[in-house]
Protein backbone atom coordinates (compact mmCIF):
# COMPACT_ATOMS: atom_id res chain seq x y z
CA UNK A 1 0.00 0.00 0.00
CA UNK A 2 0.95 3.37 -0.94
CA UNK A 3 -0.55 6.80 -0.42
CA UNK A 4 1.18 10.48 -1.58
CA UNK A 5 -0.03 13.51 -0.04
CA UNK A 6 1.13 16.86 0.90
CA UNK A 7 4.73 16.04 -0.31
CA UNK A 8 4.45 13.09 2.28
CA UNK A 9 4.56 8.85 0.87
CA UNK A 10 3.29 6.38 3.11
CA UNK A 11 4.43 2.97 2.54
CA UNK A 12 3.19 0.19 4.64
CA UNK A 13 5.61 -0.94 6.42
CA UNK A 14 8.36 -3.67 4.52
CA UNK A 15 11.01 -6.23 6.19
CA UNK A 16 14.09 -3.48 4.58
CA UNK A 17 13.02 -0.73 7.10
CA UNK A 18 12.65 -2.57 10.14
CA UNK A 19 16.07 -1.13 11.14
CA UNK A 20 15.17 2.49 10.73
CA UNK A 21 11.46 2.00 12.70
CA UNK A 22 13.97 0.27 15.53
CA UNK A 23 15.96 3.32 15.31
CA UNK A 24 12.63 5.79 16.61
CA UNK A 25 11.21 3.28 18.78
CA UNK A 26 14.63 3.35 20.67
CA UNK A 27 14.76 7.23 20.61
CA UNK A 28 14.22 8.76 24.05
CA UNK A 29 11.59 10.66 23.72
CA UNK A 30 9.66 8.43 21.49
CA UNK A 31 10.48 5.97 24.45
CA UNK A 32 9.39 8.71 26.89
CA UNK A 33 6.12 8.92 25.29
CA UNK A 34 5.25 5.46 24.91
CA UNK A 35 2.18 3.71 26.83
CA UNK A 36 4.79 0.67 27.21
CA UNK A 37 7.45 0.49 29.50
CA UNK A 38 9.10 -2.96 28.44
CA UNK A 39 12.04 -2.11 26.49
CA UNK A 40 12.11 -4.21 23.18
CA UNK A 41 14.33 -6.56 22.42
CA UNK A 42 15.21 -6.36 17.77
CA UNK A 43 13.85 -9.31 17.53
CA UNK A 44 10.68 -8.88 19.64
CA UNK A 45 10.34 -5.75 17.02
CA UNK A 46 11.22 -7.80 14.28
CA UNK A 47 8.68 -10.36 15.56
CA UNK A 48 6.24 -7.61 15.94
CA UNK A 49 5.87 -5.60 12.66
CA UNK A 50 5.82 -9.28 10.90
CA UNK A 51 2.66 -10.33 13.15
CA UNK A 52 1.10 -6.96 11.21
CA UNK A 53 1.38 -7.96 7.59
CA UNK A 54 -1.74 -8.32 6.09
CA UNK A 55 -3.57 -7.21 9.27
CA UNK A 56 -6.57 -4.65 8.31
CA UNK A 57 -7.37 -3.80 11.28
CA UNK A 58 -3.43 -2.70 12.83
CA UNK A 59 -1.14 -1.21 10.44
CA UNK A 60 2.70 0.76 10.34
CA UNK A 61 3.87 2.80 7.65
CA UNK A 62 6.42 4.67 6.55
CA UNK A 63 6.88 8.09 6.14
CA UNK A 64 9.19 9.18 3.32
CA UNK A 65 9.52 13.13 2.21
CA UNK A 66 11.62 13.55 -0.91
CA UNK A 67 13.75 10.65 -0.59
CA UNK A 68 14.32 10.77 3.08
CA UNK A 69 12.72 7.98 5.76
CA UNK A 70 11.35 10.35 8.15
CA UNK A 71 8.57 9.19 10.52
CA UNK A 72 6.33 6.10 11.23
CA UNK A 73 2.73 6.31 11.20
CA UNK A 74 0.44 3.71 13.01
CA UNK A 75 -3.05 3.06 12.64
CA UNK A 76 -4.64 1.28 15.28
CA UNK A 77 -8.09 -0.65 15.86
CA UNK A 78 -9.19 0.30 12.06
CA UNK A 79 -12.95 -0.08 12.53
CA UNK A 80 -13.81 0.01 8.91
CA UNK A 81 -17.94 -0.81 9.78
CA UNK A 82 -17.94 2.37 12.04
CA UNK A 83 -15.65 4.46 10.62
CA UNK A 84 -12.75 5.23 13.21
CA UNK A 85 -9.09 4.21 13.69
CA UNK A 86 -6.48 5.02 16.29
CA UNK A 87 -3.89 7.05 15.27
CA UNK A 88 -0.12 7.87 16.40
CA UNK A 89 2.91 9.14 14.46
CA UNK A 90 7.05 9.51 15.48
CA UNK A 91 9.09 11.92 13.59
CA UNK A 92 13.37 10.63 13.75
CA UNK A 93 14.68 12.90 15.96
CA UNK A 94 16.86 13.91 13.27
CA UNK A 95 13.74 16.21 11.40
CA UNK A 96 12.04 16.80 14.05
CA UNK A 97 10.86 20.58 14.32
CA UNK A 98 10.80 21.42 10.48
CA UNK A 99 6.72 20.66 10.15
CA UNK A 100 7.22 17.16 9.17
CA UNK A 101 5.37 15.79 11.61
CA UNK A 102 2.39 18.12 10.77
CA UNK A 103 2.49 17.19 6.75
CA UNK A 104 2.51 13.19 8.06
CA UNK A 105 -0.63 13.71 10.40
CA UNK A 106 -2.21 15.64 7.17
CA UNK A 107 -1.33 12.71 4.88
CA UNK A 108 -2.77 10.32 7.10
CA UNK A 109 -5.55 11.91 7.86
CA UNK A 110 -6.04 12.46 3.90
CA UNK A 111 -5.84 8.68 3.33
CA UNK A 112 -7.85 7.96 6.13
CA UNK A 113 -10.71 9.97 4.89
CA UNK A 114 -10.51 9.40 1.17
CA UNK A 115 -8.90 6.31 0.41
CA UNK A 116 -10.00 3.96 3.60
CA UNK A 117 -13.23 5.88 4.53
CA UNK A 118 -12.80 6.22 8.07
CA UNK A 119 -14.80 9.21 9.63
CA UNK A 120 -13.52 9.77 12.52
CA UNK A 121 -9.46 9.58 14.28
CA UNK A 122 -8.78 9.23 18.04
CA UNK A 123 -5.95 9.47 20.03
CA UNK A 124 -4.11 9.14 23.84
CA UNK A 125 -1.50 11.04 24.58
CA UNK A 126 0.11 11.54 28.06
CA UNK A 127 -0.74 15.15 29.53
CA UNK A 128 2.73 15.90 29.68
CA UNK A 129 4.09 15.52 26.44
CA UNK A 130 3.03 19.50 25.41
CA UNK A 131 4.43 19.37 21.93
CA UNK A 132 2.76 16.40 20.74
CA UNK A 133 -0.25 18.12 22.78
CA UNK A 134 0.53 21.69 20.77
CA UNK A 135 0.73 19.98 17.56
CA UNK A 136 -2.48 17.54 17.80
CA UNK A 137 -4.53 20.78 18.67
CA UNK A 138 -3.09 22.92 15.08
CA UNK A 139 -4.41 20.02 13.59
CA UNK A 140 -8.54 20.19 15.03
CA UNK A 141 -8.12 17.25 17.37
CA UNK A 142 -10.24 17.90 20.14
CA UNK A 143 -9.41 16.79 23.99
CA UNK A 144 -12.58 14.48 24.79
CA UNK A 145 -11.54 12.88 27.97
CA UNK A 146 -9.18 12.83 30.66
CA UNK A 147 -8.17 9.00 31.67
CA UNK A 148 -6.84 10.52 35.12
CA UNK A 149 -3.72 8.74 36.76
CA UNK A 150 -4.15 5.47 33.70
CA UNK A 151 -0.33 5.08 32.69
CA UNK A 152 2.67 3.86 35.17
CA UNK A 153 5.45 6.06 33.66
CA UNK A 154 8.40 7.46 35.24
CA UNK A 155 7.74 6.56 38.81
CA UNK A 156 3.74 7.59 38.65
CA UNK A 157 0.70 7.06 37.30
CA UNK A 158 0.19 9.51 34.48
CA UNK A 159 -2.81 11.32 32.98
CA UNK A 160 -3.80 10.12 29.58
CA UNK A 161 -5.58 12.70 27.32
CA UNK A 162 -7.89 11.61 24.66
CA UNK A 163 -8.63 13.33 21.35
CA UNK A 164 -10.50 12.88 18.55
CA UNK A 165 -10.96 14.26 15.31
CA UNK A 166 -13.88 14.13 12.84
CA UNK A 167 -12.41 14.12 9.26
C1 LIG B 1 5.43 15.11 18.43
C2 LIG B 1 6.16 15.06 17.08
C3 LIG B 1 5.54 13.96 16.23
C4 LIG B 1 6.03 16.42 16.39
O1 LIG B 1 6.69 16.33 15.12
P1 LIG B 1 7.48 17.58 14.51
O2 LIG B 1 7.80 17.27 13.09
O3 LIG B 1 8.62 17.92 15.38
O4 LIG B 1 6.34 18.71 14.62
P2 LIG B 1 6.11 19.99 13.69
O5 LIG B 1 7.45 20.52 13.28
O6 LIG B 1 5.14 19.66 12.63
O7 LIG B 1 5.46 21.00 14.75
C5 LIG B 1 4.09 21.02 14.99
C6 LIG B 1 3.82 21.81 16.24
O8 LIG B 1 4.24 21.05 17.36
C7 LIG B 1 4.76 21.94 18.37
N1 LIG B 1 6.18 21.66 18.55
C8 LIG B 1 6.94 20.81 17.83
N2 LIG B 1 8.18 20.72 18.36
C9 LIG B 1 8.17 21.55 19.43
C10 LIG B 1 9.15 21.88 20.42
N3 LIG B 1 10.39 21.34 20.40
N4 LIG B 1 8.80 22.75 21.40
C11 LIG B 1 7.57 23.29 21.45
N5 LIG B 1 6.59 23.00 20.53
C12 LIG B 1 6.90 22.15 19.56
C13 LIG B 1 4.56 23.35 17.85
O9 LIG B 1 3.28 23.78 18.30
C14 LIG B 1 4.56 23.12 16.36
O10 LIG B 1 3.87 24.10 15.64
P3 LIG B 1 4.65 25.42 15.13
O11 LIG B 1 5.72 24.92 14.22
O12 LIG B 1 3.56 26.18 14.44
O13 LIG B 1 5.20 26.09 16.33
C15 LIG B 1 7.69 14.80 17.29
O14 LIG B 1 8.20 15.80 18.16
C16 LIG B 1 8.04 13.44 17.89
O15 LIG B 1 8.14 12.44 17.17
N6 LIG B 1 8.25 13.42 19.22
C17 LIG B 1 8.68 12.24 19.97
C18 LIG B 1 7.61 11.17 20.11
C19 LIG B 1 6.22 11.70 20.47
O16 LIG B 1 6.04 12.50 21.39
N7 LIG B 1 5.23 11.18 19.73
C20 LIG B 1 3.84 11.46 19.99
C21 LIG B 1 3.31 10.48 20.99
S1 LIG B 1 1.60 10.71 21.34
Amino acid sequence: MRFVSNEITLYAATKNIYEFLYDIRLDSEVCDNLFSHMPTSYEEHVKYLDSLQGNQHNKVFICRSGCDNIGVLRLKNIDYKNGTAEIGADVHHKQRRKGLGTKIYLAAIDMCKNQMNIRKLYLHVFSFNKVAIEMYKKLGFETIVVLKEHIFKNGKYQDVIMMEMFL
